[in-house]
């Protein structure tokens, strides 16, 4: 059976679709990777794929599931997903990534994403607390002796409120956008000097991702 992990999120623009197609890039080195596309109104990642540059199959959320063998699912979804469709992703996965920027706006947005979860957890006793985590995404980088105060502060609320976390983090850089401009991997996006940085950044949210799941590094 392939490793499951759900991209999700009430709040849209958070870097959900840009996460999937990472997280899947840097999977794909290690198995048979399928990104699937659950975004059905934009079609986002069936985009980004068509310039047929990215090194793992898309398909639709219907395509999905027939294919069995893969070794990692990645599916992204559209903001707005109805709580029962939300409920039966997070039955099916073994991973619920809920990506955020550190802005109150979009905390916010993930926060009710993760209570709606665990009301339901609670009400139904699903363990899903144990496999959501809050990924910060578009995070401007500070310096050792300044670190970025809205990461610091996003930080810290999301562990006043309980809500488990990524210790890795996604730069902010525009590389990003180019990447899904041009259809390919931010480490593919030529002239910027930190393609190759931004792509390490999911590097490092795939490895804690791995651990999560009880996957071997
Ligand atoms: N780390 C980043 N730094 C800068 N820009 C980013 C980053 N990640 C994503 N973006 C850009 O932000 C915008 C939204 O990202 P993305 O489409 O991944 O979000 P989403 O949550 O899937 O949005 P939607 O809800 O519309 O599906 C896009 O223009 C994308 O290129
Ligand atoms: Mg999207």
């Amino acid at each position: 059976m392939p490793k499951i992990i759900g991209i999700i999120g009430f709040k849209g623009g958070v870097g959900k679709t840009s996460s999937a197609v990472h997280l899947a890039g840097h999977l794909a080195e290690r198995g048979t990777t399928i990104a699937v596309d659950g975004d059905d109104r934009n079609r986002s990642m069936m985009t980004w794929a068509s310039a047929g540059k990215l090194p793992f199959q898309v398909m639709s959320l219907m395509e999905a599931l027939s294919s069995r063998d893969a070794d990692f699912l990645v599916v992204d979804v559209r903001g707005g997903l109805p709580d029962v469709e939300l409920f039966d992703l997070a039955r099916s996965c073994d991973l619920l990534l809920l990506p955020a920027n550190p802005e109150m706006m979009s905390l916010d947005g993930m926060r009710r994403t993760f209570d709606v979860l665990t009301d339901e957890e609670e009400r139904t006793g699903q363990p899903w607390r144990a496999k959501m985590a809050a990924l910060l995404t578009m995070v401007r980088p500070g310096t050792p002796d300044k670190p970025n105060r809205k990461l610091v502060e996003a930080q810290a609320a999301l562990s006043a409120l309980s809500i488990p976390m990524l210790e890795s983090t996604v730069r902010a850089s525009e590389a990003f956008k180019d990447a899904s401009k041009e259809g390919v991997l931010v480490r593919d996006v030529k002239g910027s000097h930190l393609a190759a940085t931004c792509w390490e950044d999911y590097g490092s949210v795939t490895r804690e991702c791995l651990s999560l799941m009880g996957v071997k590094a």
